[in-house]
């Protein structure tokens, strides 16, 4: 009976097919409740716990699991740049090989404090941060130091105190990289658009580019005629940001692509991810720069339920995803409501079971807002709907949703750290260009940037933000870094772009405190599983389970058990098979989250309590 609604309800075959069970409301519920525990004490009860070193045997980790495969068979493009889209890619492994061999030499002290060369501070922020931890300083010090920063029009540097362990390097951000009030420019959202495949995110998108006028005439009637000629009409507006022939083929989303709109508020980056559980990890790639996220569920019957199911579901996956990336305020839009004839009792439903799983994920319900609404007959995105909605609706439209949102915090007065999204590779020598968010910090023309981890210095020929050249970057802002001096083999995606006296650290072993989500298979000592961290991906193996946590107070209930079970906190130690760019949490919160997924699933969320060796 469930299966026959389902399947009269859907607008074209699944371009995977959903197992729908019916579920026991009270089961989901009250497994909802449990993870929502889990995961709020896992976020409040976070704190550093050091300890020592341990020496770990080589291992190996042969052979390619299903995200691998995925991401190996995708390629980086950049799309019409008329229409100001750029895709986003998953990463080139194969590179990053080559970096574990790059030698760090010590030059620690064998130049002047002002030096553009990277590797005089370059090694003394390594050495000053291991000896940091070494010494058991808490990383709270190196944090309350970097933010005493008073304004300056020089930044300089410093040497390794000696005494202490620590360095007194001081970052002093230089008055240009702190945004003049009075600068009349649309502040930067980065906006992603995440949920269950199918549920009309491609769509949603291209329909608000097309309305807004991102999109022209013509350009529309273009995927008209070409969505109508494969036999794909429906998808005429999902096709203005799914560019690619298989992704139009399969109908599905499989790389992010990046759009730009203006609101009123907001200068708004779109970032529309794909849905299909097989593309999670470009998913995890392009979401973990929004500012804020557009969840995206269908409302028609079935479709919504396989989204919260909690083996395939990517409405649940995707909102623990956006969630541990820091993301707290989301807009979800109920989006077919066409396909339930704008029924209130069925937006009502949705609300209550998405909106308790929604709190379970640490969503506070005053930053959460609720659209119905419909792309495909365009109602309530950027304006009032019709009577069929407006009867009992009178919350805002989805732009509107959109300028209510709150800006994040930005830190201008930390040294830049930029995490590479993608590369965009040049004919020309010398010549190339990164794409990606910039964390903290601000770049402009002519600086000098150091490049991590192949420790080269480049200096930055131009920037564009929306395909348009621009002068100055700040915190918060996407843009495309266009470098010169530099090797196209120097620069890789899941990289970071750093201020040359203040480098980010390098390692392939980590301390992680995790919140395994809901697995079948417990994780063991000798699991291997793969850490995603800002746009980086490495093969990880699990050496060293150290203790259980108490979800509500954060302390150890177990010492070394021998494996963790579904919705535990634990401190474990990772050894991956390349070494990654990575800030323990509590210096850099973007640096310092990490998920790990095994077998196409995401199976923890983590932060990175130590880094336990620098390189
Ligand atoms: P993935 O990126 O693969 O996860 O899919 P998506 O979420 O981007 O969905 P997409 O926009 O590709 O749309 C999937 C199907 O749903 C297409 O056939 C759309 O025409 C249809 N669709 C999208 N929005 C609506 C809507 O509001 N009403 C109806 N009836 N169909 C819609
Ligand atoms: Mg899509």
């Amino acid at each position: 009976m469930v299966k026959s609604l389902f399947a009269s309800f859907r607008h074209r075959a699944p371009a995977k097919s959903v197992a729908f069970e019916a579920k026991n409301d009270a089961v989901l519920i009250e497994d909802a409740f449990i993870i929502r525990r889990n995961f709020q004490e896992f976020l409040r009860a976070f704190s550093s716990q050091k300890h020592q070193n341990i020496n770990i045997a080589p291992f190996k980790f042969d052979s390619p699991s299903p995200d691998d495969l995925v991401s190996t068979r995708l390629h980086s493009s950049k799309l019409d740049s008329k229409a100001n889209f750029k895709r986003l890619s998953s990463l080139d492994m194969s590179t990053r090989e080559r970096e574990k061999n790059i030698l760090i030499e010590s030059e620690l002290g064998t130049e002047g404090p002002n030096s553009s060369s990277a590797s005089v501070a370059r090694d003394g922020g390594v050495k000053e941060r291991d000896f940091a931890s070494d010494c058991g300083i808490k990383p709270e010090i190196l944090v309350s130091r970097m933010r005493s920063v008073s304004l300056s029009s020089k930044s300089r540097t410093g040497n390794v105190n000696e005494e202490t362990g620590t360095s007194n390097l001081e970052y002093k951000p230089e008055a240009w990289m702190i945004p003049d009030q009075a600068e009349d420019r649309l502040s930067q959202l980065n906006l992603a658009i995440v949920g269950h495949v199918d549920s009309g995110k491609s769509t949603l998108s291209g329909r608000l580019l097309h309305l807004l006028g991102r999109i022209s005439q013509k350009e529309m009637h273009r995927h008209e005629k070409e969505a109508k000629q494969q036999g794909k009409g429906s998808f005429a507006y999902a096709w203005a940001l799914d560019e690619s022939a298989e992704e139009r083929e399969r109908g599905i989303t499989m790389t992010v692509a990046v759009a730009f709109f203006n609101s009123r508020k907001y200068h708004v980056v779109l970032l529309d991810s794909p849905g299909h559980r097989d593309f999670v990890p470009n998913m995890i790639s392009g979401a973990t720069q929004a500012d804020a996220a557009i969840l995206v569920v269908d409302a028609s019957m079935g479709s919504f339920e396989a989204g919260l199911d909690p083996i395939g579901g990517q409405t649940r996956e995707h909102a623990l995803l956006i969630r541990s990336f820091g993301v707290d305020q989301i807009i979800v839009v109920v989006n077919k409501m066409d396909v339930v004839e704008y029924s209130q009792e069925r937006f009502e439903m949705v609300k209550q079971k998405l909106g308790t799983f929604l709190r379970s994920c640490g969503f506070k319900d005053s930053s959460v807002l609720w659209v119905p609404a419909s792309s495909m007959e365009n109602q309530n995105l950027v304006a009032t709907p019709d009577e069929r909605l407006f009867s009992w609706f009178h919350g805002p439209c989805l732009l509107d949703a959109i300028d209510s949102l709150q800006l994040p915090a930005r830190d201008y007065s930390k040294p830049l750290l930029m995490p590479i999204c993608d590369i965009i590779k040049s004919q020309s020598q010398g010549q190339v260009s990164t794409c990606g968010k910039l964390v903290t910090g601000a770049i402009r023309t002519g600086s000098k940037v150091l490049i991590m981890p192949s420790r080269e210095v480049a200096t930055i020929r131009s920037l564009e933000r929306d395909s348009q050249a621009c002068k100055i970057a700040r915190s918060g802002d996407n843009v495309t870094v266009n470098l010169q001096g530099i090797e196209n083999n120097h620069v890789t995606a899941g990289g970071v772009l750093c201020h040359p006296d203040f480098p980010v650290r390098v390692s392939n072993h980590l301390e992680l405190k995790i919140l395994v989500l809901d697995i079948k298979i417990p994780i063991l000592s000798g699991s291997q599983l793969e850490l995603h961290i800002h746009h980086a991906k490495e093969a990880a193996t699990v050496v060293k389970i150290l203790s259980l946590l108490d979800p509500k107070t954060g302390k150890v209930t177990k010492k070394s058990p021998r494996c963790i079970l579904a919705k535990q906190n634990a401190v474990v130690e990772v050894v991956l098979q390349g070494s990654v760019c990575v800030e323990e949490y509590a210096e850099s919160r973007a640096l310092g989250r990490v998920s790990l997924r095994s077998s196409g699933r995401t199976v923890a969320l983590g932060l990175v309590t130590q880094i336990m060796k620098t390189q």
